[in-house]
This record gives C-alpha cells, sequence and structure tokens, in this order.
C-alpha cells in the first residue's frame, strides 16, 4: 500500500489518537494470569495487540472482544494457563514476545514463539539469558540470541540483575518471570525505560516496591482489574511536530497517556522553543492522562543524549523529521539502541529524509541534522517500519509537492486510522 501526502497549509482541531499499545499489550498479559475478570477500554485494535490477543487465546485464556476496543479477559490466575497446542505467532512484535517469554518462563509446559521475518532478527539473548539465570530453559537461534524461541520453564528463583540496556521489554520479562519465582527479583536499570508494567502489577495487587532505576517483585497473585487505556504518546507525537511545523496550525490531542517516562519528546520539542501546553491532567487506573494542546512556531536545534533517550524511544524518526524544519543543528547521541528497532531506525530515517533533500549525518549511536532545510516531496519508503512510515507522512506535510510513502500498510502495526485522523486535521 501507498500513503500519499501533499504539503499542508494548516492543521486544525481536536483528535484522540488510539488507545496505548504498551499498555494494551500489558492490559492483556497481565489480565490473563489475573484471578478473575479483567476488563478493558480504549484497547488498540493494531496487528502488534491483536498478535498478543490470539497468543493469549492459544494459552486457554478465554477473551470476549465487546467491541474492536472493548474486551474481557477471563484471568486464569498464575497457574492455570495451558500449554498451547501450536507454535505462538508474535507477528511482528517485540513486545509480545519479550513479555511473553517472561510468564512462559514461569510455566511448567513447552511452548515456542516466532515471529515475522522483521522479528526473527531482533536480539533476543538480552532476555534469553536472564530467564535462563532464573531457571528457565530457553532456546534459540544463534545460542538463544535470535528467534524463534523455544522454552520450558517452572521452578523459578529470583535474581538480582543489572539490565545492560533501558529496556521495558526486558525489565517487564524479567518482572513477570519474577511473579513466579522463590525469593525476591531485583532490578537495576541503566536509564527510565517506561514503567507501565510495575504501575499495572501494583494496581492488581501484586508484591512490588519500583522507585527511580530499582525494582523489586516477589511471588504474588493478580487480582483483575478494571483499564481504561490512555491515548498513546507514541501516536500523538506525529500530530503534535505536525502542528509545531506547518504554520497556522493548532492542535488538541485528548486524552493521551503522560506517563513521566514517556514525554521525553515533549520535552524536546519544549527545549527546541516549541508551543505546547499540557492541560487538564488526571489519572487512569495508576497512567497520567492529560490534553495536550500544541500551535506552530518558531523551533531551533537540540540536544538529546542519556537519560532523555528511554524516555522518548520511539521517537526518534519523528524528532529527525521535526529537526529538518528547524534552525541550527539538532544532536541524538546514547541511541543506539534504535539499530534494533523493528529497522536499523538510524540508517533508515537518515537515508529516507535524504530522498527528500535532508542535512543528516548518521552516527553510530544516533544521529545530526542540520536545519532548516526546504524538502521537495518525492517517492520514499518505509522499509516496513511503521514509525517510519508515519514520519515520512508528517515530512511530507512540509515538503513541496506530493510525497508517497512506499510500503505504508505497516501504520496498521500501532496505528489503524493515521490517514483518516491526519485528513480531520487537514479538512
Ligand atoms: C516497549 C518498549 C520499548 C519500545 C517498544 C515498546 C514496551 O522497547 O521501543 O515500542 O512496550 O515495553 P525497549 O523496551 O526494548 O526499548
Amino acid at each position: 500500500m501507498r500513503m500519499i501526502v501533499r504539503k499542508a497549509k494548516g492543521l486544525r482541531g481536536q483528535i484522540k489518537v488510539p488507545g496505548d499499545k504498551s499498555i494494551s499489550h500489558r492490559a492483556l498479559l497481565l489480565g490473563a494470569i489475573a484471578e478473575g475478570t479483567t476488563r478493558i477500554r480504549n484497547f488498540l485494535p493494531a496487528a502488534d495487540c491483536l498478535a498478543t490477543l490470539a497468543c493469549v487465546r492459544a494459552l486457554g485464556v478465554e477473551v470476549e472482544r465487546l467491541s474492536e476496543t472493548e474486551l474481557i479477559v477471563h484471568g486464569q490466575g498464575l497457574r492455570g494457563l495451558t500449554e498451547p497446542e501450536d507454535i505462538l505467532d508474535c507477528a511482528g512484535s517485540g513486545t509480545t514476545m519479550r513479555l511473553l517469554a517472561g510468564i512462559l518462563a514461569g510455566q511448567p509446559f513447552y511452548s515456542m514463539l516466532t515471529g515475522n521475518e522483521q522479528l526473527c532478527r531482533r536480539p533476543m539473548g538480552r532476555i534469553v539469558e536472564p530467564l535462563r539465570r532464573m531457571g528457565a530453559t530457553v532456546l534459540g537461534r544463534d545460542d538463544g540470541r535470535l528467534p524463534p524461541l523455544t522454552i520450558h520453564g517452572g521452578n523459578l528463583h529470583g535474581i538480582e540483575y543489572r539490565l545492560p540496556v533501558a529496556s521495558a521489554q526486558v525489565k517487564s520479562a524479567i518482572l513477570l518471570a519474577g511473579l513466579y519465582a522463590d525469593g525476591p527479583t531485583v532490578i537495576h536499570e541503566p536509564g527510565p525505560a517506561r514503567d507501565h508494567t510495575e504501575r499495572m502489577l501494583a494496581a492488581m495487587g501484586a508484591n512490588i516496591q519500583y522507585q527511580i532505576s530499582n525494582i523489586k517483585v516477589q511471588s504474588s497473585k493478580l487480582s483483575s482489574l478494571d483499564i481504561v487505556v490512555p491515548g498513546d504518546i507514541s501516536s500523538a507525537a506525529y500530530f503534535i511536530a505536525a502542528a509545531c511545523l506547518v504554520p497556522g496550525s493548532e492542535v488538541v490531542v485528548v486524552g493521551v497517556g503522560v506517563n513521566p517516562t514517556r514525554t521525553g519528546f515533549l520535552d524536546a520539542l519544549k527545549e527546541m522553543g516549541a508551543d505546547i501546553l499540557v492541560e487538564n491532567r488526571r489519572d487512569t487506573g495508576g497512567e497520567p492522562v492529560a490534553d495536550v494542546v500544541v500551535r506552530a512556531g518558531c523551533l531551533r536545534g537540540t540536544e538529546v543524549k542519556g537519560d532523555q533517550v528511554p524516555r522518548m524511544i520511539d521517537e526518534f524518526p519523528i524528532l529527525a523529521v521535526v529537526a529538518t524544519q528547524v534552525q541550527g543543528m539538532t544532536v541524538v547521541s546514547d541511541a543506539a539502541e534504535l539499530r534494533v528497532k523493528e529497522t536499523d531506525r538510524i540508517a533508515n530515517i537518515a537515508v529516507e529524509l535524504r530522498k527528500l533533500g535532508a542535512h543528516i549525518e548518521e552516527r553510530p549511536d544516533g544521529f545530526v541534522v542540520e536545519g532548516p532545510t526546504p524538502l521537495v516531496g518525492t517517492q520514499v519508503n518505509s522499509h516496513g517500519d511503521h514509525r517510519l512510515a508515519m514520519s515520512l507522512a508528517i515530512a511530507g506535510l512540509v515538503a513541496e509537492g506530493e510525497t508517497t510513502i512506499e510500503d505504508a500498510e505497516c501504520v496498521a502495526d500501532s496505528f489503524p486510522g493515521f490517514e483518516e485522523t491526519l485528513k480531520v486535521l487537514m479538512s
């Protein structure tokens, strides 16, 4: 599928974005091992989360789908999952594979996890190593570094573990396995990776303590919960960026999650001089939510590094687009993780933005963009990466003429309805 975008004159209006992807995955997975029924509203019906839904069902959990976005999960308790009859297919979703591996490490049965070609190239040693240390038998290609993975779990013991990378997926896999372990599991993280698992576990009554960079969990039952998933700030980021860049814009994104481990992109834009207000702050199920008001402005370059990187890990492609339109240099470092996302996002955003005329230089752990440069619409490619496809669409709004994004069907991995939402703001 192709997406065609033309230069925009001003984006105006109030929008909602679909439910948060990370929280939707966790609601299903934790609901599955909780006692009783968990009701999920504003679930994200995107390909990644539907892969988690199919896996959970294959483990013997009944999930009623009341509508596209409303589900009831009949939790089986910690020990009630059953051995799947077939291989569990995680499609392109790293979160599904890594978090599920944590739960499966605690199950006294055999299971196998696979995914599409893209996922089967992504590093799994980062979860396999700690899960083995906890006592699970985990095998995979290249000595457990690559999917497919086979797991035979049970009889786990708690460990103290220092994460080599600030990754919420790795942290969550260990925490979930920790629910099944004898003794406490303690994790030290090198930076503030998103803490949705910790928050949801606490809301479900788990024995968990967490503060900046240190988390401790012990085996405990989970109680069911009513979860209203906040809007996904990573999806909102495209429209927030567009509103900053297209002259005359004013956009309000209503009901978006503003968990501080996810708001690094808002901080970067504010640093760049953007006119952004976060209003009407409230709380749903332990997650902060707000309305974000953005007006077009005159931005300058910035530097992003260190602890800010995990707080905006999925927003670097869209940051690169913004950087092409602002005065001065934008420098990103400490972000080598971007090379092992759905695709190598450093290499691919650089290649594609150059086709539009941007000045962007790749670095091993980031990139440097020199702005402003006038972009000129042409044919670009998503490389099958949803975040690249949507970032390039926003670049198309400020490029002269017409921009065609090839292989844009991957947008449905995280944001079904992206184009329709964009049209609302353009009309
Ligand atoms: C996610 C964590 C991040 C992020 C991904 C979703 C999660 O990955 O890039 O889109 O739901 O835990 P890492 O934890 O591997 O950085």
